[in-house]
Order: C-alpha cells, then sequence, then structure tokens
C-alpha cells in the first residue's frame, strides 16, 4: 500500500489516476450531450482545488465553450455580521449565458451556496455545477449537485487539486486519511 506523510497525517492511494480520468471522462460526456445545443456556455473553474479537475474534463469537452479561472473571497461588510462574497477574476459577460461551475469537492455545500448567491445576480440563463467529488452524506443544501464524477462518505481525501493545509494538490493519484486508531 502506497502511503504518503502531508504535514501530521498519513494518507494511503485510494483512487488511481487511471480510475480519475476514466470517471472524468464519463462526467465530460454527459455535459456534451446536455450542452450540445447551447451556444458558448461559460465554465467557472473554483481556484485553487478544482484546478486539475477543470484541466482534465475541459480535454474531454467537445463544444466551444469559455473557461475563466476565479477565486471565492469572503470579507466582512459594512457591520461584522454581514459577510460579503467576491468572485474575484469574474470579468466575463454572464448575462443570458450558461454557466457551469467546475468544483473539487462538495462537502457541506457552504462553499456552493455562497458561488450560488454571486452567480445567481449575474443574469446568468442557466447555473450548473460540476465537482470531481460530491459527499452526499454531509450535503445539506437543496441546491442541486447535477454533474459529479465520483461520490465520497467522509473520508478526507487530498491529490488531484485536493489539499491537507496546502499540501497534496500536486498528487496525480487521491490519497485518504489513515483513520487515527490504525497505527
Ligand atoms: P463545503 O463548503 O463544506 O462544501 O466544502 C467545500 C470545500 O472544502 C472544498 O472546496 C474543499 O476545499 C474543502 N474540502 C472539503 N472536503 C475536503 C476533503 O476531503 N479534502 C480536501 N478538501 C476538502
Ligand atoms: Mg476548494
Amino acid at each position: 500500500m502506497q502511503r504518503i506523510r502531508l504535514h501530521d497525517k498519513d494518507f494511503f492511494v485510494s483512487i488511481s489516476n487511471e480510475e480519475i480520468k476514466k470517471k472524468v471522462k464519463v462526467l465530460a460526456d454527459r455535459i456534451n450531450y446536455d450542452y450540445s445545443e447551447k451556444p458558448v456556455p461559460l465554465f467557472v473553474c473554483i481556484l485553487n482545488g478544482a484546478f486539475m479537475f477543470a484541466a482534465e474534463l475541459l480535454q474531454s469537452i467537445n463544444f466551444d465553450c469559455e473557461i475563466t479561472f476565479v477565486k471565492l473571497a469572503s470579507y466582512n461588510g459594512i457591520n461584522s455580521e454581514n459577510t460579503v462574497n467576491e468572485l474575484i477574476g469574474l470579468n466575463n459577460n454572464t448575462k443570458g449565458r450558461d454557466i457551469i461551475v467546475v468544483e473539487d469537492i462538495v462537502d457541506s455545500g457552504n462553499t456552493l451556496v455562497k458561488i450560488d448567491q454571486i452567480l445567481a445576480e449575474k443574469g446568468a440563463r442557466s447555473i450548473e455545477y460540476a465537482t470531481l467529488f460530491f459527499k452526499p452524506e454531509t450535503y445539506k443544501k437543496d441546491i442541486v449537485v447535477k454533474y459529479y464524477a465520483m461520490e465520497l462518505l467522509k473520508n478526507f481525501i487530498v491529490g488531484f487539486g485536493l489539499d491537507y493545509n496546502q499540501l497534496g494538490r500536486n498528487l496525480k493519484d487521491i490519497y485518504e486519511v489513515l483513520p487515527e486508531n490504525k497505527e
């Protein structure tokens, strides 16, 4: 079993790069089918985590599209209870567009809700979510996550863009944290 250590935790390989690529291809084919008739959809990749997934996914997208890379920033508004969320780098025209948000992993869904609130105000014709991983057991929001490549249980993972305190994003396979009680 291939193991690595990041900061204070040990991880083992759980999903190979070949497997990830197969799952992403299946997802890309679904998106190709659903969007083939739509005029130049816009992919919005959420940095940092989704950079590798976006690169893999977009290579298999076969319709004319735009892709942009954004960061979600949250800061306190005029009164400190009001958190203001912003997508830094979203300069594309969004009016009347079909948008596909590209995320690394949807866990509680809190991040997704923030992104959805921002995009909903920008006049898009449609907004869908494509994520590499979806955790159905921890997701508690109403927004439908239409496109996900793989389902995960509660396990914490790294690799293929996902990090543990900023380490592990460069790994080509997915690694899962070793349960604390096992040596
Ligand atoms: P949510 O807002 O709870 O849905 O979490 C979304 C964000 O948490 C993701 O974009 C990741 O950055 C991070 N995250 C959640 N689960 C994991 C994991 O298992 N590994 C690495 N990052 C994770
Ligand atoms: Mg992320």
